[in-house]
């Protein structure tokens, strides 16, 4: 257990927010975590579990003991003819989890690389992209309980998997810290290519395999996601909204480009970043905050920025789609104070 004191969370927040902790504590074993929920810094204190802080705007100062896990390990427990499977440390940064697999020719995750994060928190979040969701080849969840440390393991079915949701992120939030999670991948790969113009992208790289639908991602991605390591950010910032089936009939006849996605036969998803650009936010600055000029969903640090900053330009944006359009839009980041 390492334990560091009035800590900088600078280098543990992708949007760049200069913000400390009371306390910073790493661990590297499910083990080792059980005995730090049983520690008298721990019991004492408001705690905050964080992976590596790429969905989160903190708004000051913790005021508390922040956790970070570093399991790192990936083992194959078990494999068949068809399929193989690892179980994962919670720690070990997503995308080069993706990479490992593609290297080894194992289909699965190749279309959400380059998504930033941890495993953990990829599992908390169902981080989803180009027609895949995480929750889609998670098999179970091996997790300890904050108050009794105790270990318990999820199967994907009471993880309660939804569009960027689960039990982590609802009925058990704040309740368990998840240390590892067991993906199922495929030798044999059925790919995923009906996002969008996905596969003529992809076609134009050349064939159509893991490398190069990886490949392709990783392009799209860079074209209009800025770097966090240049421009502090946490990519999406607002959740795609899911809107009654007759508000969005109304708009189509008012836009008739509205883009949009299924989602049942009462509701569509609207993309947000669609919404806030009609609006004209894109490239606007607010103070060191703005939006992102090459993608509206996106809010960005341009040096400097406070929590406050973000979340009020986040807050103008709300307002505004909301007088334009009638939609509520829900930040997907989450704010920390
Ligand atoms: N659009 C605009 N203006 C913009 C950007 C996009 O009008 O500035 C329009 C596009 O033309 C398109 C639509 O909005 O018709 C959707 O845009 P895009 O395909 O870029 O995807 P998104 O809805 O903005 C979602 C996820 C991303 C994920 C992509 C690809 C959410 C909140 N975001 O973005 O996830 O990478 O689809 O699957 O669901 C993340 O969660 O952090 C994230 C980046």
């Amino acid at each position: 257990m390492n334990i560091i004191p009035n800590a900088s969370l600078l280098s543990f927040n992708t949007f760049g927010i200069d913000v400390k902790a009371d306390y910073f504590v790493e661990y590297d074993s499910a083990t080792d975590l059980q005995a730090i929920l049983q520690s008298e810094i721990v019991k004492s204190n408001r705690i905050l579990h964080i992976g590596s802080g790429s969905n989160l705007l903190f708004l000051d100062d913790f005021k508390g003991v922040v956790l970070h896990s570093a399991i790192h390990s990936i083992k194959k427990i078990d494999e068949n003819s068809d399929s193989v499977y690892l179980e994962v440390g919670s720690s070990v940064n997503w995308d080069d989890f993706v990479a490992y697999c593609v290297e080894n020719g194992w289909g699965g995750v190749e279309n959400l690389s380059l998504i930033p994060g941890e495993i953990g928190a990829a599992a908390v979040q169902n981080i989803g992209a180009y027609g895949v969701e995480v929750q889609d080849v998670i098999i179970e969840v091996n997790a300890v309980e904050i108050e009794t440390a105790k270990i318990r393991n999820f199967s994907s079915i009471e993880c309660h998997y939804g569009y960027r949701e689960s039990i982590f992120k609802n009925q058990l939030k704040n309740k368990f810290i998840i240390t590892s999670v067991v993906f199922k991948l495929d030798k044999k790969p059925v790919f995923k290519l009906n996002y969008q113009h996905f596969e003529e992208a992809v076609l134009k790289n050349g064939a159509i395999d893991l490398k190069n639908i990886r490949k392709t991602i990783i392009e799209i991605r860079e074209s209009k996601l800025p770097d966090p390591k240049i421009l502090g950010n946490a990519g999406s910032f607002f959740m795609n909204p899911v809107i009654p089936k007759q508000h969005f009939f109304d708009l189509q006849v008012k836009y008739p480009h509205i883009p949009h996605y299924f989602v049942s036969e009462t509701e569509e998803k609207v993309p947000a970043a669609w919404l806030i650009d009609q609006c004209g936010w894109k490239g606007i600055q607010i103070g060191n905050a703005a939006v992102h000029d090459k993608q509206a969903l996106v809010l960005v640090n341009k040096g400097g920025a406070t929590g406050a900053e973000i979340v009020f330009l986040a807050e103008q944006i709300q307002k505004s789609v909301k007088e334009k359009f009638g939609i509520e839009l829900h930040p997907e980041v989450n704010y920390i104070n």
